[in-house]
């Protein structure tokens, strides 16, 4: 029997969005789901702390690239 990769995958990006390629459950605090849509298999969430729509990214992260050098790979 073929067996498949099915660990979730989480690439955090520095000052940039974090991506989660898998199935997960985003949840509040309160664990109320976040995303209704059960089959999506991939989130992107913020991890600059400038999104508008948190925990999810909504690009704002760009706006603030032009000021660094790092390795953003959303630019
Ligand atoms: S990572 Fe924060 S808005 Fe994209």
């Amino acid at each position: 029997m073929a067996t498949t990769d099915t660990c979730t995958k989480i690439c955090c990006n520095p000052k940039g969005p974090i991506i989660v390629d898998g199935e997960c459950n985003i949840v509040d605090k309160y664990g109320r789901p976040l995303c209704q849509d059960k089959r999506k298999k991939m989130h992107v969430l913020c991890g600059c702390g400038l999104s508008k729509s948190k925990p999810f990214c909504d690009g704002s992260h760009n706006k603030d690239s032009d000021d660094d050098d790092d390795d953003d790979i959303t630019n």
